[in-house]
């Protein structure tokens, strides 16, 4: 369901764990980054780092995303780019726990 925060802006309903774990497939490809559920399949194959991106798919990729040297020389690119993939927030719960592995 949809809900809206106090600014009334649209809110993204949560995702779940056992939901982003679904998506672990090259055609279906969702990766977490900071909490934020991305779908990347259609990228996976214009990925300049190619298959590595999909290294945690279906779970976290945050610490390699951000480690990746590469990321920070193009990061106004990709912010645009993840504005296009974005699914929604993986849930509160999940992330206090870690989030997936
Ligand atoms: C929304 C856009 C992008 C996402 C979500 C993304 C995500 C990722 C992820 C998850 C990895 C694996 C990190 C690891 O665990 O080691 C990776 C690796 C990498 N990415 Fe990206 N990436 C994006 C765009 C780009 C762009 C634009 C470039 C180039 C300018 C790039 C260059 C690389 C390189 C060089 C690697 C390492 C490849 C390797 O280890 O063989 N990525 N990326």
């Amino acid at each position: 369901m949809l809900r809206t925060n106090n600014s009334n802006t649209l809110v993204e309903p949560s995702i779940s764990l056992q939901e982003l774990q679904k998506h672990n497939k090259v055609d279906d490809a969702w990766i977490v980054i900071s909490g934020k559920v991305y779908d990347v399949s259609d990228y996976v194959t214009t990925h300049p780092g190619q298959e590595a991106i999909l290294k945690n798919v279906g779970g976290d990729s945050t610490q390699g995303f951000t480690q990746q040297p590469a990321h920070r020389v193009v990061k106004n690119h990709i912010s645009s780019l993840l504005e296009k993939f974005y699914v929604g927030d993986l849930s509160p719960t999940d992330v206090k726990h870690g989030g997936p592995t």
